[in-house]
């Protein structure tokens, strides 16, 4: 057991580490300590506690707001993070690895505490509490955001009933987030955390990528790049042949259950891996999710059939099969490079974190008049973003030409 003390210098020196590759989030942060837009905003953000979402409360903090922080999975918490955090710099953190659903839920609770003006949200747990549960709190809200796919379709869904009472802007469909974040983040995030859970060779096993959006296609690619022959499983006609024309092999769940060594669920659906895929699995067959919620694989009906389950290395479940077969479960099934790995590397996040920024200090300066739905980001941000990290990383755009500008806006030139 490390020292508590010892465990909040490991965050800082962690923190310090990832700060060091988010030079977006950093310079906003500078800035906005100068200028404070964010002062008097209470800010309740429900977030995977890592490395980098510390970096991205030091710029909200500089910039005056106030942030509570709870986790948005109960097996995401860096707990060196949460106790830097909240030992070193006084934020109220409620969030601890491990922690039980019921415990989960509490967290979330005491972060509302804070009676946010503005609310930051990874999956909408926090906001589904806050209007399931805390109406009062809800009246001082004026907007949200939010940082993932599943939580937009969530939030959608709930626009839809009419059930939605404050505005939330989704940042992961800013290009900035999930052209990068979703992509090549999770892309190389999900392989390390299957890495480092198994210490397996990935070179010539038949690797197994349910779901082809942008984090499936960077699983894939990255797997391959790593010398897998890749499946890919998808429902959707046009992405199952956009995999099959990016070299893979496309398959249905029951032929790709049937070949595979390794299987990724990266759809944001439910129980896409069950027992009729299970039950053609090979003996020694690995299963894990990279979606947001644990429902991709029915681990349900795994411990129900399972005539022993048990912990074979840290992170890696075995179910032995009544006939004998064993199918390794990685991270409880739940976010496998976050569970087994730390997350997405700075680099993307800070250009994640700065739609998250930005967007929130847009809502504060301007308190746009926005329906309740979910809205997108403004493409400004999205397009200030991109050039702050091109700066950020020495590189330059090729502007356009007066004339190239005008051509670009004109009808009359056809065929000369
Ligand atoms: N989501 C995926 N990776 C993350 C990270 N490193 N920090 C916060 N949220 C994440």
């Amino acid at each position: 057991m490390v020292m508590s003390n010892e465990l909040v210098q490991q965050g800082l020196r962690r923190i310090e580490w990832a700060g060091r590759d988010m030079p977006v989030v950093r310079r906003l942060g500078e800035e906005w300590a100068r200028s404070k837009p964010l002062e008097g905003a209470r800010i309740a953000a429900c977030l995977h506690v890592t490395t980098e979402t510390a970096n991205l409360v030091w710029a909200l903090r500089a910039a005056g707001a106030e942030v509570a922080l709870c986790a948005s999975n109960p097996l995401s918490t860096q707990d060196d993070v949460a106790a830097a955090l909240r030992s070193a710099w006084g934020v109220p953190v409620y969030a601890r690895r491990g922690a039980s659903t019921e415990e989960y839920y509490q967290h979330i609770r005491q972060a509302i505490r804070i009676r946010p003006h503005l609310t930051v949200d990874d999956g909408a747990d926090l906001v589904g509490v806050l209007h399931a549960e805390l109406s009062e709190e809800l009246e001082e809200v004026l907007a949200g955001t939010e940082e993932t796919t599943t939580g937009v379709l969530r939030l959608q869904a709930m626009a839809r009933e009419s059930r939605l009472r404050y505005p939330i802007v989704a940042v992961n469909e800013a290009s900035t987030k999930h052209m990068f974040d979703n992509r090549y983040g999770t892309g190389q995030s999900v392989v390390d955390g299957i890495m480092r859970a198994t210490n397996r060779l990935l070179a010539g096993c038949r690797f197994v990528v349910v779901g082809y959006g942008w984090c499936g296609r960077g699983v894939a690619s990255r797997a391959r790049g790593l010398g897998a022959r890749v499946t890919v499983v998808e429902t959707d006609p046009r992405k199952a042949l956009e995999a099959a024309m990016d070299g893979y092999d496309v398959d249905d769940m029951a032929g790709a259950a049937r070949k595979g060594d390794v299987f990724v669920t990266v759809t944001g659906g439910w129980r896409v891996i069950d027992w009729e895929h299970m039950e053609l699995m090979k003996d020694g067959a690995i299963l894990a999710n990279a979606g947001h919620f644990d429902v991709e694989i029915n681990l349900s009906v795994l411990r129900e059939k399972a005539r022993e389950v048990r912990e074979v290395r840290p992170g890696v479940t075995g179910y032995v099969l009544p006939d004998d077969r064993t199918l390794f479960v990685l991270g409880e099934g739940r976010l496998v490079n976050l569970a087994c790995a730390e997350g997405h590397p700075a680099q993307v996040m800070d250009m994640s974190f700065a739609n998250q920024a930005l967007v929130i200090e847009w809502l504060w300066r301007e308190r746009p008049a926005l329906e309740p739905r979910v809205h997108p980001v403004p493409a400004a941000i999205d397009r200030r973003v991109a050039t702050l990290k091109l700066e950020a990383m020495g590189l330059r755009v090729q502007p356009l030409t007066p004339e190239q500008e005008e051509y670009l806006k004109s009808w009359e030139t056809g065929t000369r």
